[in-house]
């Protein structure tokens, strides 16, 4: 099947929205029948921290292309799913799917191996590497020095600022930089599923609008995004889908589109 009509039938199926008070998630999406075009299901997820139940019976799914956004309030388990999925915390009980792979208990490095890449909240550049170092240490896991070459190239046509810095320490870099570098370290690995916290956090409206353009750019390019962010009425209009997370337990999901103008999320997230 073309891409093309992947898309518009994704479109025509991701409208089925759903809600849920009791953190009982049904998977009740007709797309669950649909796993060819899913790059990542996860199932029944439950992650602790010690006594701290930080995600409690999460349901999920992206389908390739998509951009997917995870809203919630300060401390809902917006980062814990992307840390899960990433592999820097590990499930008490659930199942992560990604291209039809078991990865719930597979390590960081071979995640980032598989093609799933994270940009993490704060951005954590290594403050006294330049950026090209910053650059190289996101293509970490490939060989082909050629390739790795040009994707730097590539990311300093994407991201212009970073190539007058090249040479430059990241921590010297203003906050919007810094996140561009942050995503460009994370593109570094060829990602198919780009995990993204909260890219808009901390920078000033112009920055934001360049940074959400770029997150728009790199859907038109293929890659898959999970996207978590405060500033949902952004990230709602970007995205296909969302989620709404709420202390630890998925609330309500559905299109974007519906999201947007929902009366409890304008209430709760959209002020
Ligand atoms: N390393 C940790 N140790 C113990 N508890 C943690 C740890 N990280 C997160 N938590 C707890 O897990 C819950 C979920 O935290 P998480 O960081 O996933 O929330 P969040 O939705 O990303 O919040 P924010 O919007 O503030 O970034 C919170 O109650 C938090 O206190
Ligand atoms: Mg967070």
């Amino acid at each position: 099947m073309s891409e093309i009509t992947q898309l518009s039938l994704t479109r025509i199926w991701v409208t089925t929205k759903h809600i849920n008070h009791k953190c009982t998630q049904m998977n009740t999406d007709i797309l669950n029948n649909k796993e060819s075009f899913q790059i990542l299901e996860i199932k029944d997820l439950y992650v602790n921290y010690g006594g701290i139940e930080a995600l409690q019976n999460i349901n999920l799914y992206i389908n390739n292309g998509e951009v997917v956004t995870l809203i919630g309030a300060n401390g809902a388990g917006k980062t814990t799913t992307l840390r899960a999925i990433s592999k820097i915390v590990n499930p008490r009980q659930g199942k992560i799917m990604y291209s039809g792979r078991n990865i719930t208990r597979r390590q960081a490095h071979e995640v980032v191996q598989l093609g799933i890449a994270h940009c993490p909240e704060g951005r954590r550049v290594l403050a006294r590497q330049t950026v090209l170092d910053n650059l190289l240490l996101g293509a970490y896991i490939r060989s082909n020095q050629t390739e790795v070459r040009n994707d730097i190239q590539q990311q300093f046509e994407m991201f212009p600022r970073l190539a007058q810095r090249r040479h430059q320490l990241a921590g010297t870099l203003s906050g919007g930089e810094q996140q561009m570098l942050a995503i460009a370290r994370a593109l570094m690995s060829k990602p198919k599923l780009l995990l993204l916290d909260e890219p808009s956090l901390g920078l000033a409206p112009t920055i934001v609008r360049e940074i959400f353009s770029i997150i728009q750019n790199l859907r038109a390019r293929g890659v898959t995004i999970l996207l978590v962010e405060q500033n949902a009425n952004l990230a709602l209009q970007i995205a296909d889908r969302g989620y709404v997370l709420e202390a630890g337990c998925i609330t309500l999901s559905g299109a974007a589109s519906e999201l947007i103008t929902d009366e409890r999320v304008k209430k709760a997230y959209l002020g």
